[in-house]
């Protein structure tokens, strides 16, 4: 189920965030306590998929980061990256800062407590999960994107129906977009990832 998660040293902090994620997580009200059993499947290791997709030593963001998924999960399998953890809510975001404490990660995982809008950067790679429907997720995601870089958004079943109701926007928004699914481990489901760059 971790494999993934290869070296040692990864599978240590992955294995502390897990524990995080399902002590202080559910504590302070960020995960339901019915979220524990498929803690592993429904939510790290589809996260961490999209990090095959991101290129070599880029930079990241992940917006409305919630808990960390999926900007903490990629960060450590991911030592070459620096990301952004972007998320407005005080108790999300004091959350998001404990656990890049706690996993010795802040010299290149940063939280910013801000809305999308208001980032005034942008990346390499802008990812996100649960974040908005796909038109609010261009208006808020395309400003942070650099010209040669790429949107990654974790979608569920919706993203070919959400891609062909937004196609005009897209289009407009001088988008090409499509949809790819990476695997972290052969034993959980494919990640849909709706991937947005500069057409
Ligand atoms: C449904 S949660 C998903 C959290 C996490 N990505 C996950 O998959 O578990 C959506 C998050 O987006 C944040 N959010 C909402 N509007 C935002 C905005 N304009 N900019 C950045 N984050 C935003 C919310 O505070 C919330 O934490």
């Amino acid at each position: 189920m971790r494999q993934v998660f290869g070296s040692g040293a990864d599978l240590v902090s992955i294995s502390r965030y897990k524990d995080i994620l399902v002590s202080r997580g559910i504590d302070w009200g960020l995960l339901g306590p019915r979220e524990v059993d498929r803690i592993w499947g429904r939510h790290i290791l589809n996260s961490a998929a999209v990090a095959e997709l991101i290129p070599d030593h880029a930079s990241a963001a992940d917006v409305g980061s919630g808990a960390g998924l999926p900007g903490i999960p990629v960060a450590i399998l991911r030592a070459d990256l620096t990301v952004d953890l972007i998320e407005p809510l005080l108790r999300r975001s004091n959350f998001l800062t404990h656990s890049v404490d706690d996993l010795g990660i802040t010299d290149r995982v940063s939280v910013r407590r801000e809305r999308a809008e208001q980032v005034g950067r942008t990346y390499d790679a802008v990812l996100s999960r649960a974040l908005a429907p796909l038109d609010r997720l261009i208006r808020w995601c395309l400003p942070l994107m650099k010209p040669d870089g790429q949107i990654l958004a974790i979608k569920g079943a919706s993203a070919g129906r959400e891609l062909a109701d937004h196609d005009r926007l897209i289009r407009a928004s001088g988008l090409s977009a499509d949809i790819v699914t990476p695997q972290a481990s052969p034993d959980v489901e494919p990640t849909t990832v709706v991937r947005l760059r500069l057409a």
